[in-house]
């Protein structure tokens, strides 16, 4: 076991109530919850075996508190908790801000005005001093100064082209090594060269629309574990030559409400 932690929540009343993603519409209440447990438990089983588990308490009547990757953007004992766009999960902060000051966080809050949503647009790169940041779609990029002055780091944006790939932690992935996977066609033109320029081509995988519409850029990566929902043969074999153990374990109904194994999780200590 790495001395490392991820925070996750269990489902009890996770569910889909309302539309603010593409993937939402057509499920609403169209979750089943003994499924749902039993995915979100399994996948916390294969968490377990590589780094701690802490849980945040689930809430009745946040049902996307689930998604703790959208808690907040963390970097050693700083924490930048979300600013939701959408009121339906303003509600979760409060819920992510006292857990994670009770963990001896540091928690700075951006106004209102500056939609930002976490560990879901904001990924640190694994190889280069670099945060790289979605916005566009849910987070704005008017968060770019605080995240640059409160996390010293520098910030790379990224511009959000499709309402499915609604944060960057839907298409995108950096792994151990320095190593990225992506979809391409989830990015404006002028963000997918920054990508191509920053990252040398023998570094990154463009995943193919299958593999993105089955979430596989929403990984957890632990060392050199990728824990996902499912991976092509083409996919597995790129991880698997490059040193990566692919662990799929099915999370279809979270894929109800826009989210996967890594929406389902937040790294506490990756910086
Ligand atoms: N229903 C949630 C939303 O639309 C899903 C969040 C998924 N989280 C993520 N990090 N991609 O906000």
């Amino acid at each position: 076991m790495e001395s490392t932690r991820h925070l996750m929540c269990s489902p009890d009343h996770f569910t889909v109530a309302y539309v603010i993603n593409p993937w939402m519409e057509g499920n609403v209440h169209d979750t089943v919850s003994c499924v749902a447990m039993q995915q979100w438990s399994a996948l916390r089983t294969i968490v377990s075996q590589f780094t701690e588990v802490a849980l945040l308490p689930p809430v009745p009547g946040l049902p996307d508190l689930v998604f703790t990757a959208n808690a907040a953007v963390l970097r050693g004992r700083t924490a930048i908790l979300s600013s939701f766009l959408h009121p339906e999960r303003q509600a979760e902060e409060p819920r992510f801000r006292t857990w994670l000051a009770q963990d001896g966080f540091e928690v700075h809050q951006l106004p209102r005005t500056v939609p930002f949503e976490g560990a879901g647009d904001a990924l640190f790169d694994r190889a280069l001093p670099l945060l790289w940041f979605g916005h566009g779609v849910r987070s704005r990029s008017d968060a770019i100064p605080y995240l640059e002055q409160l996390l010293g780091t520098a910030v790379q944006p990224l511009e959000l082209a499709r309402s499915h790939f609604y944060h960057l932690d839907t298409c995108f992935c950096p792994l151990e090594g320095g190593f990225l996977l992506y979809y391409p066609a989830a990015f404006h033109t002028s963000s997918l060269q920054a990508i191509e320029c920053i990252v040398p081509a023998d570094r990154r995988l463009a995943v193919s629309s299958d593999d993105a519409l089955d979430f596989a850029c929403n990984a957890i990566n632990i060392g050199q574990h990728l824990i996902l929902n499912r991976a092509s043969d083409d996919l597995q074999n790129w991880l698997d030559e490059r040193g990566f153990s692919v662990h799929q374990t099915p999370t279809t109904e979270f894929l109800k409400a826009g989210g996967s194994a890594k929406c389902l999780s937040l790294s506490l200590n990756e910086n």
